[in-house]
């Protein structure tokens, strides 16, 4: 059986010649600009999910399958630019579901046991979805939910960098054309009020989208995530550009102290 490292390179040199055919075949500058966007994202994610993994004291084969499913999770993403020339998922296609066929229909997983193989595609298809309780098994359960953690924090990243660009485009894009205002919708001061995920759905303003990524706090799953959330100067930049009025301020403070008692 080939070492942990072995496999992970080369899983990691078949997935960046996977990536370079769309690049090298893609005409439109911007639709070039997403898929660097993503290949980046995808190896940030990976390096992440391997030092959630590590934090947490999982044994060397874990962590392995925690970085492949980070490397791995938005695969899908290449085939959806190409096809439909975006990321919005509601006007094209679930892209963790994308990602499972992708991925089913590649070698890239023959290294792995099935059980493994099996765990891999789940993490892949659920990594996007609003919850996931139904786990198989136990293997499956701490890979998805690493996935989902290290794909979370660095999103934070992902946007700061969009927003600091000042491309109008790029700005409406993450911010999905919702109107510039201080106001909190009350489903959204809801959902945060009750230690919830706010749903994407009953946002109005660019408040509410701000204090919706703020409470993806409620959705990670382990104590290392969050006490690198903690430090992440990317999330604090994401605090800071909410208004400084009262309701806001209240709901930021429910948000930090749930991660000073989880962390
Ligand atoms: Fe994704």
């Amino acid at each position: 059986m080939l070492d942990v490292n072995t496999i992970f390179e080369e899983i990691e040199s078949d997935f960046m010649n996977y990536i370079d055919c769309y690049i090298d075949d893609e005409e439109d500058p911007e639709y070039r600009r997403l898929m660097e966007l993503k290949k980046d994202h995808s190896m940030q994610v990976s390096a992440k999910a391997e030092s959630i993994a590590q934090a947490e004291n999982f044994e060397s084969r874990m962590i392995l399958l925690c970085k492949v499913a980070g490397m791995l999770h938005d695969i899908g993403r290449f085939e959806q630019i190409q096809i439909y020339g975006t990321l919005d998922d509601l006007n094209s296609v679930d892209h963790g579901d994308l990602g499972y066929e992708v991925l089913s229909n590649t070698g890239f997983l023959e290294h792995f046991e099935t059980v493994e193989q099996l765990a891999l595609l789940f993490a892949v298809k659920n990594h996007n979805k609003r919850l996931v309780d139904d786990y198989p098994n136990e293997i499956t359960e701490v890979i998805t939910k690493v996935t989902r953690d290290a794909d979370k924090l660095d999103v934070f990243r992902v946007m700061f960098n969009s927003l600091e660009e000042h491309i109008p485009e790029h700005t409406n894009a993450v911010l999905l054309g919702l109107t510039e205002s201080d106001d909190v919708t009350n489903d959204v001061a809801d959902y945060i009020e009750s230690g919830k995920l706010v749903n994407k759905e009953v946002l109005v303003t660019t408040t509410d989208f701000y204090l919706m990524q703020l409470s993806w706090v409620f959705d990670l799953n382990f104590k290392s995530t969050l006490k690198k959330i903690k430090g992440s100067e990317y999330f604090q930049n994401l605090s800071d550009r909410l208004p400084d009025n009262d309701r806001v301020v209240k709901l930021k403070s429910i948000v930090f102290q749930h991660i000073t008692n989880q962390s």
